[in-house]
């Protein structure tokens, strides 16, 4: 069935054409030129550049797959979670196609896409891990099959990509900063600045960056108040606070691996393109005989293909969403 997906979630509009599981293309428009001057995303510029962006955004996907716009069958869009003002101009261009085209849609959840991201270049295997690290969540899930999902557990406050964007910014390193983060830590000492893992409360499979956020941050006002800034200050932060991200992450991941018993891990979301992570995780897996399933960087950031992708399974399996479909910029993922 070839599927156009369309993802609008956040500040990054991508759209892309699947068709029984294989990406013919996928387009994505960026637009961190026009948030990088504010540090961070602004909600009001996302929306307006998206609308901006579809007629482009779809004439390049169509035109990467050699299809025209009548060869689409159906349509998948992200409804939830995210800003609510970009969830609706993906999901009214799909209502729009989807009534002038005649063919089906459907509405994905934005996470249960980036765990299924895994799968468009891994075989899947039921039940899998699904631990999802981006901007807005740090959150691990039971997938028992299409649809049947569990929260396990999550970040109690800041995600994980947050908090590195946080100390990135705080650092005058640019946004967004978990990939500067990544590339700054080649040239400094992992070692230099020590942070305590965080426990939480809530149970072993959550966690917490605040408190490690701040500590990063008396570490920077400390050095900015000294009479001496030392030239490697910046990169032994990046090196020390990214693995301090990562070890927290690894934790929770041992954690879970402990309590269940999975055929696999999928690691998906754009925390999932770092390269420290992707190394230990790998180690961990593999010490435990187990299949990680990691998605190469094009599919770990928003993408339309995740989108495409997911919505197609379900469009298969006879689902669709009716035209009254509304954004929900908070919906949780398999919560109890
Ligand atoms: O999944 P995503 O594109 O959007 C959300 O749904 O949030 O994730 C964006 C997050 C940002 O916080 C960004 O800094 C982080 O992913 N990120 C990285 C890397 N590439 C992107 N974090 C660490 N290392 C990277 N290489
Ligand atoms: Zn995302």
């Amino acid at each position: 069935m070839l599927t156009l997906g369309i993802e609008s979630s956040c500040d990054d509009l991508s759209m892309a054409l699947v068709q029984e599981g294989q990406v013919l293309s996928n387009v994505t428009s960026s637009q961190a030129a026009y948030h990088a001057p504010h540090g961070g995303v602004v909600p009001e510029i996302a929306s307006r550049q998206h609308l901006e962006a579809l007629e482009s955004t779809l004439e390049f996907a169509l035109k990467q797959a050699g299809r025209s716009l009548q060869d689409i069958e159906a349509l998948a869009v992200t409804y939830a979670p995210g800003l609510v003002g970009s969830l609706l101009v993906g999901l009214n261009f799909a209502k729009a196609l989807s009534f002038a085209l005649k063919i089906p849609f459907i509405g994905v959840h934005h996470i249960e896409a980036h765990l299924f991201s895994a799968f468009i270049e891994n075989p899947l295997n039921y039940p899998f891990l699904g631990f999802a690290v981006s901007g807005g969540h740090t959150h691990l899930y039971q997938v028992e099959s299409l649809g049947k999902i569990t929260l396990l557990g999550h970040t109690v406050d800041d995600a994980a990509g947050e908090a590195l964007d946080k100390v990135a910014k705080r650092l005058g390193l640019g946004y967004p900063g978990g990939p500067i983060i990544d590339r700054l830590s080649e040239e400094g000492d992992k070692k230099a600045f020590s942070f305590a893992i965080p426990q939480v409360k809530a149970g072993p499979l959550y966690t917490s960056f605040s408190g490690i956020k701040t500590k990063a941050v008396d570490y920077i006002e400390k050095e900015e108040a000294s009479p001496k800034v030392s030239t490697h200050f910046k990169a032994d932060m990046a090196a020390s606070f990214q693995e301090a991200v990562v070890r927290s992450l690894e934790v929770l991941m041992e954690r879970a691996l402990a309590e269940k018993d999975f055929k696999q891990v999928a690691v998906a979301g754009g925390v999932a393109c770092n390269r420290l992570l992707r190394n230990r995780l790998q180690t961990l897996c593999q010490k435990r005989n187990l299949n990680l399933a990691l998605p190469s960087p094009r599919y770990c950031t928003d993408n339309g293909a995740m989108v495409a992708f997911l919505g197609e399974k379900y469009l298969t399996a006879g689902l669709t969403s009716p035209i009254s479909l509304n954004a929900q910029a908070r919906k949780t993922l398999g919560a109890l």
